[in-house]
């Protein structure tokens, strides 16, 4: 085992101190970098990227030879699995992500399988060798995947951006089938995330993007649940370390406790929430992950530096804090203000980890 040259990340999502507040950014690969747009322009499209290791690599690695960042994030995308399981995963120009074959029949349903990562996604874990080779131990590689709900709601809806009218109806009318889905997809997601922790990642992130369209009582039942199920069969250790865990639900503010009771190591926190309060209420249990307005970054490098400011001095003195975005970086984003925010993360944070 080589040890990290820096593993500040690893650290401050177990909770234990630190020099300063590491740094990364939700979508830190993406279009508002011109080197990605031209990199995706030569793989041919977004889902030619995500299937070729050698592209996948080279676009993991961009941000990080412009941005002081303390991790890398595994460069691939949540509909894998749903991919892998037959659904027909596609992008048209210039709107998100379609399946050609959504979930509507029952006989769809019941005839789902969960993918063999070894097989099926052996792509990705080549991706993750290269991307852990490369980086060379320079910073922590996290791998992610989608929450079991997040998964359906594309599954069944067939796109993205929709009212959720179909799995709502599904929830309501169909629970069966629907816990039938999430079933399955837990058990994908933790077979994946465990053939990406051997294939090197060094955290995992579950984005839950959608459970926050969920009511009180259907979060808990339809999203948080099986999010405790893959947590409770991931692996935690790799070759004697610790693998951190993170999740996050978008609009989850109201469930902190619940979240941070997940088995979890670490509650990632959209903008709604102020991240001093969220640490009174389950910063004894968690470490938290968050949490600006990804809309900051439009502004001045004077305005920046004062909203990293106000939520490093809102989460206060100590150890437990990773920085990030409260969702994924705008593609119109100047890549300067990425680097102003990066900046003021390292330096303005140190006197917080003093004592
Ligand atoms: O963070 C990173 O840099 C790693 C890469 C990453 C992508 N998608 C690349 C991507 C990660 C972690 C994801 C996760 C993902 N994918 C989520 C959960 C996080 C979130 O944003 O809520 C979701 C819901 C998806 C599904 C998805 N993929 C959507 C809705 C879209 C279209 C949205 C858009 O911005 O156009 C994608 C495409 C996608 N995934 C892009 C990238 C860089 C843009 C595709 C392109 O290059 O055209």
């Amino acid at each position: 085992m080589t040890k990290l040259k820096n593993d500040t990340l690893l650290r401050a999502l177990l909770r234990q101190p630190t020099e300063y507040t590491p740094v990364w950014l939700m979508r830190q690969a993406g279009r508002y970098l011109a080197e990605y747009n031209q990199t995706r322009a030569r793989a041919g499209s977004f889902l030619a990227l995500c299937k070729n290791p050698d592209f996948a690599t080279e676009v993991t690695m961009q941000p990080l030879a412009r941005f002081p960042l303390d991790a890398a994030i595994l460069f691939s995308d949540i509909l894998t699995i749903p991919d892998a399981m037959g659904l027909g995963l596609y992008f048209s120009e210039g709107e998100g992500p379609k399946f050609e074959r959504p979930l509507r029949e029952e006989w769809e349903i019941r005839s789902l399988t969960v993918p063999d990562p070894a097989i099926h996604l052996r792509y990705v874990m080549d991706a993750v060798s290269q991307i852990r080779k490369t980086l060379d131990n320079r910073i922590p590689l996290i791998g992610f995947s989608g929450s079991p709900f997040t998964l359906a709601c594309y599954m069944v809806e067939g796109c993205g951006g929709t009212d959720f009218r179909q799995i709502k109806t599904m929830l309501y009318q169909r629970p069966d089938l629907l816990h039938h889905i999430l079933n399955i997809n837990a058990q994908a997601v933790t077979a994946y995330l465990n053939a990406q922790i051997e294939s090197g990642a060094q955290a995992v992130m579950i984005f839950d993007t959608w459970g926050g369209a969920l009511s009180h009582a259907a979060y808990q039942e339809f999203s948080l649940r099986y999010m405790s199920q893959i947590l409770a069969g991931i692996k935690r250790e790799q070759g004697g370390v610790r693998i951190p865990s993170i999740v996050f639900t978008k609009g989850g503010g109201l469930w902190l406790e619940s979240i941070a009771d997940s088995g979890c190591d670490a509650v990632g926190l959209d903008w709604t929430v102020d991240i001093g309060e969220a640490r009174r209420r389950i910063g004894h249990k968690v470490a938290l992950q968050g949490n600006l307005d990804p809309a900051v970054l439009f502004s001045t490098p004077e305005i920046i530096t004062a909203e990293v400011e106000k939520i490093l001095a809102a989460y206060g003195d100590g150890p437990g804090h990773v920085f990030n975005l409260g969702h994924g970086i705008s593609q119109f984003t100047p890549p300067e203000s990425a680097l102003t925010l990066v900046e003021a993360v390292h330096s303005v944070s140190q006197k917080y980890h003093r004592h």
